[in-house]
């Protein structure tokens, strides 16, 4: 490890890495260190972090390097195993195996039936939010829609934020639950029991977000089993772990399983998506040429903008498609690193031997604006993706918003879904244009585990076609 070329203080510390992560600079951060020392940099005394294709086909690709999570599978919701937390791959693969139904081609034909009609309520809201040209945050709007498109998808019915036009509280409690995670990997045990003693009621809030979590999934499943215990073709999440059964076992879901994998998917799902929509709508906010062509190929697709097309005709539009790709490459919602473990035998990584238990994480902030592959990489330009052959295979390749392997994003099939939707719908229908308080400079990434943008908002104006 001693020949990993890295900053000084990472040799002795981690406090090096959480320093720039609560900064919100870790993504420039390892781009200048890469480009300065090459592939492979120190981040800690027992990490490093990788940046070649041949790197992150070994780290990602197969379960022999496994999913380390910081003290003790720290995503756990009340100590419920999930498939985004579970470490052993005999259980990962079984949770997947159990929970994997939800998300095939077939169901997510019938799910996206229900979600299209849930979207439709989105028309109605941003016309009712947009009155006289007043912007709309999109930013908290988004993750309004977000979280009722996994409502429908999980259990069949939105969370009612379209209809009410208000932020449901869960989202407050997944915001606790991501600080309450982010504690628990920042402190020693010990230090993390010991704040959450503090009679503080804004640290009690953050502290028993996972148990509030648990408590509105349990109450989700139990209002399923007793609204649809006759259901044998089920469309919605739930449904399907219910009737799953363990692959090993033999035994069904229980509810306690049913209810942590529940709370992962409501929390995976609904910031990311929402994040890649606010970027991508004011990226297109910002500029005409590319809300042009895009409108161009929309209005030639959909003459009738009440009839959205299906979800597959939209993947076939190549311009949408690219504005969507772009988006999820120079956005990527999940900046985090997802570190893997080094198997104990030690491996070598770009000429150097990495002893067996070194972290190793493929940061996404710094494959993504690979000047090589993406030349200039900072700028929004779906054109990159329009051509043909060898330049897409490597840009895919490089290109890994939902992670890659045997544990890529489980929820990918229904998030594509919601951006392909979403985004026709939006442009299709409105000119939108960025207010006055949106600028470059108020959209300033100052990302930490997720992306975000400096204000914290984005105002856009939406005015209806008529
Ligand atoms: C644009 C939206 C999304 C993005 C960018 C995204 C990104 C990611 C990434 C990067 C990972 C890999 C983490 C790793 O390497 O360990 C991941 C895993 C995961 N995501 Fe997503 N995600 C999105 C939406 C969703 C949705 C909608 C769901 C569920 C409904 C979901 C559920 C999951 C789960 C369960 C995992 C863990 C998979 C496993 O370890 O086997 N995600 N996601």
């Amino acid at each position: 490890m001693s020949k990993v070329p890295g900053p000084w203080l990472a040799k002795f510390t981690d406090a090096w890495f959480f320093y720039h992560l609560f900064a919100g600079d870790v993504g420039p951060t390892l781009r200048q260190l890469h480009h300065l020392y090459g592939p492979l940099v120190r981040t800690g005394p027992n990490t490093v972090t990788a940046v070649s294709l041949q790197d992150q086909d070994l780290v990602i690709k197969s379960h022999k390097y496994l999913k380390d999570t910081t003290g003790n599978e720290i995503t756990n919701l009340m100590g419920i195993p999930n498939v985004f937390s579970t470490i052993d791959p005999d259980v990962h693969m079984r949770l997947r195996r159990m929970t994997n139904p939800t998300f095939i081609p077939s169901v997510m034909k019938k799910t996206e039936v229900d979600i299209r009609e849930g979207l439709s309520a989105v028309y109605e809201r941003i016309n009712l939010e947009a009155n006289n040209s007043k912007p709309i945050n999109v930013l908290s709007f988004y993750r309004m829609v977000t979280l009722d498109v996994l409502g429908i998808a999980c259990f069949g019915k939105t969370f009612g934020c379209m209809e009410t036009g208000k932020p449901h509280p869960y989202l407050e409690d997944m915001d606790a639950w991501l600080v309450q995670v982010a504690l628990r990997a920042a402190l020693p045990p010990v230090l993390y029991h010991l704040v959450g003693k503090l009679p503080i009621p804004s640290i009690r809030f953050i502290y028993e977000a996972d148990a509030r979590i648990c408590s509105y999934s349990n109450d989700l499943i139990a209002k399923h089993r007793a609204e649809r215990d006759q259901e044998h073709d089920p469309t919605d999440m739930i449904g399907h772990m219910r009737l799953s059964i363990d692959p090993v076992t033999r035994e069904s879901m229980s509810d306690r399983l049913i209810t942590g994998n529940l709370g992962i998917y409501l929390f995976a799902g609904t910031d990311t998506t929402a994040i890649a929509l606010m970027f991508i709508t004011w990226e297109l906010a910002r500029g005409d040429d590319i809300y042009s062509k895009l409108r161009k190929e929309l209005e030639a697709a959909m003459p009738d903008a009440d009839s959205l097309l299906t979800y597959q005709e939209l993947t076939e539009l190549p311009y949408l498609s690219a504005v969507i790709r772009e988006g999820l490459r120079r956005y990527a919602p999940a900046v985090a690193i997802f570190n893997r473990v080094i198997p104990e035998e030690g491996a070598w990584h770009d000429g150097m031997f990495l002893p067996g238990g070194t972290k190793i994480g493929i940061p996404s902030p710094v494959m993504h604006y690979n000047e090589s592959i993406f030349p200039n990489p900072m700028t929004f330009q779906p054109e990159r993706w329009l051509k043909k052959g060898a330049d897409v295979a490597l840009m895919n390749e490089q290109s890994m918003p939902f992670g890659g392997g045997v544990r890529m994003c489980q929820g990918r099939p229904l998030a594509e879904m919601e951006l392909w939707l979403v985004v026709a719908m939006i442009v299709r229908r409105y000119k939108l244009k960025s207010a006055a308080s949106t600028t470059a400079e108020s959209m300033e990434d100052i990302s930490k585990l997720s992306r975000m943008p400096k204000s914290g908002r984005c105002d856009i104006i939406f005015e209806e076609y008529i």
